[in-house]
């Protein structure tokens, strides 16, 4: 019989970041009592590597922003294959969900007349994004934390949930072990949140730290709901290259928000040769008219290298293919020519962007005030999760809620920059007010023994395998040749032949992974930990390629080089993933749902 520690909540959040704070705050204010589980420690969000700021039309910089512009922007971002009720809700409540922030005590940078100070960012056709210097999702994750802990929320730090409970079609609560102890904890809840963040660590290059091992999606997928979206992986183009020890680190495109320019090899800006149809009247086409942009002029076009992240990184990675690339593989990104615009040039890079100058400084000994630093496209977000109800966030599995990056929707093909922190405020304050609603009206469901004691046995089972007989898999080489595969033949550009190598692959890398022998005992194991990540990591790596390879053109951030253009059946599908019967993985693709007239009037407006 499995030993655990029982724990009883009415909602159960899986995720201590933006999305799982904000949804285990309003889920408290709503009566219920909560629980909040964090794989490591509290603060350690994947959120703070959203330095630039919150995208949010306050219209406080630029009075011609509105709701409007901003879902016509995001769904124009998504290349339409957004969710538009929740572009909607998104563009609508960000708003709010700022201003609450700052009521709670968030330190934004101000304008001139004391309203919060907005900045420039990729495809927002105005200045947007609320921030802090270049450290939003920072104070974001301070500011919601230090309101949760008052709001008697129960924190369960260094804990991962190993698997979701369910009753029948009901999902009624998380198996989950102790990191630090490696004892198991049984969570019996009425409703759970999953606010797990993204699957970073599936790829060699990556802004995510360790614990973004997509999680909830894994979880999500074996208790029966659908992924959707799941082809989209967001390559943002700007993260360090040199030196290796701390490539893919975050460059934020807050950088080029300021004014920081792309340029290769022989100086140039290689991002005026390529601007998309899409943006063309949007975006300058001489180096004047872009930086008048930046600084305010609002007769002027936005400069190229904030058009959209997908194609920003594919310029990139042309240049570098090309032999255009800079000496450590990747292109120049340089703040520092703004000395010849700006008085005072240093030190405004100093004030806007402090974290980017230490970071160069003390990681590549780099003073961004005079040199250009070197950056290169880093796996940075998905686009791709849980699929959910666009109101309450809930999943195809009854009681089961997801938001922020585990659930997908909001951005379709592509995300803007800056979305990721609103649509954390926006839905994660929607599940937690849907999840309380779910906990008030149901009764706890009934937990089996059998159920508990299987997932125990999958747990333990890397204990069971020596790790000196013939034949055993060390968890760390099969993450490392992962990362490798999905870098390499699931990346920034794909083909048929390479994604299905990668399936080839993937299947391998799981036979080995049920040969996984781990030494030692169950406190604080690593080999432990990541043999159990290893599930979900291979879980969604799958998932990935087969949506991929199920998308035979190329739209925002998947790019397939043997179906180069966008195909307008696909346009208008998405692609689905579920759990068969059998257990194996299922791809379908179904109808997006049209968009009511007067949404589409908005988006014909802005094109
Ligand atoms: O570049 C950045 O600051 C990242 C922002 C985001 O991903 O939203």
């Amino acid at each position: 019989m499995t030993e655990h520690q029982p724990i009883e909540h009415d909602v159960l959040v899986i995720g201590a970041g933006g999305a799982g704070l904000r949804a285990a705050i309003e889920a408290r204010s709503h009566g219920a009592s909560v629980g909040l589980v964090c794989k490591s420690l509290l603060g350690k969000a994947h959120t703070v590597m959203a330095e630039g700021g919150i995208a949010a039309a306050l219209s406080n910089v630029d009075d011609r922003d509105d709701w409007k512009v901003h879902f016509a922007d995001t769904m124009r971002g998504g290349q339409y294959l957004n969710n538009y009720r929740m572009a909607e809700l998104h563009a609508k409540e960000a708003p709010s969900r700022v201003r609450e922030l700052e009521a709670w005590g968030a330190l934004f940078d101000r304008a001139a007349d004391g309203s919060i100070l907005q900045r420039n960012f990729g495809g927002h056709a105005y200045p947007r994004l609320a921030h802090v210097g270049d450290r939003t999702g920072l104070e974001m994750i301070r500011t919601l934390q230090d309101y949760a802990v008052h709001q008697g929320i129960d924190d369960h730090m260094e804990c991962a949930v190993i698997e979701l409970l369910t009753d029948g079609e009901r999902v009624v609560g998380a198996f989950a072990f102790d990191r630090d102890r490696g004892t198991f904890k049984v969570f019996r809840a009425k409703a759970v949140v999953l606010a797990t963040g993204g699957v970073g660590k599936a790829y060699r290059i990556t802004s995510n730290s360790w614990e973004y091992t997509g999680d909830g999606h894994a979880l999500a997928y074996r208790a029966g709901a659908a992924l959707i979206d799941m082809e989209f992986v967001q390559f943002h183009p700007t993260g360090m290259v040199w030196p290796p020890s701390v490539a893919g680190i975050l460059v934020t495109e807050g950088v080029r928000g300021e004014g920081g320019v792309l340029r290769n090899s022989i100086g140039e800006r290689f991002m005026f040769g390529d601007i998309p149809p899409l943006y063309r009247n949007q975006t300058a086409d001489n180096e004047e008219e872009g930086w008048r942009y930046t600084q305010g002029d609002k007769d002027a076009r936005r400069p190229p290298e904030l058009l959209t992240r997908d194609h920003v990184a594919r310029c990139i990675v042309r240049e570098i293919k090309e032999g255009r690339g800079s000496p450590h593989g990747g292109v120049f990104l340089d703040i520092a020519w703004i000395k010849e615009r700006l008085p005072n040039a240093a030190e405004h890079i100093r004030r806007k962007l402090p974290s980017m100058y230490h970071q160069f400084k003390e990681l590549a000994d780099i003073d961004i005030t005079e040199e250009p630093m070197e950056v290169g496209p880093t796996t940075h977000y998905v686009m791709g999760g849980v699929r959910v109800d666009a109101d309450s966030q809930m999943t195809d599995v009854p009681g089961l809620f997801a938001a922020g990056e585990c659930a997908a929707g909001l951005h379709g093909a592509n995300r803007l920059g800056g979305n990721s922190l609103s649509d954390l405020l926006v839905f994660g304050k929607r599940a937690g007010e849907y999840a309380a609603r779910f906990a008030r009206e149901n009764a706890a469901g009934r937990i089996a023994r059998e159920q508990l004691d299987e997932v125990s046995r999958i747990a333990l089972e890397p204990f069971e395998r020596s790790v000196d007989a013939g034949g055993a898999e060390n968890a760390f080489g099969i993450q490392q040749d992962l990362q490798e595969l999905m870098q390499d033949q699931v990346g920034i550009v794909r083909n048929e032949r390479d994604l299905r190598d990668a399936l080839e692959g993937i299947d391998r890398l799981r036979d080995r992974a049920g040969r996984v022998a781990v030494s030692g005992n169950r406190e604080y194991n690593p080999g432990w930990h990541t043999a159990l990540d290893l599930r979900n990591l291979l879980a969604f790596s799958e998932a990935i390629a087969r949506a991929a390879l199920e998308r035979r053109e190329s739209r925002g951030a998947h790019t397939r080089l043997d179906y180069p253009d966008k195909d307008e059946t696909f346009g208008k599908r998405t692609i689905v993933i579920r759990k068969d019967p059998d257990g194996g993985l299922a791809v379908s693709r179904e109808p997006i749902a049209a968009i009511p007239d007067e949404l589409q009037r908005i988006i014909d407006a802005r094109k």
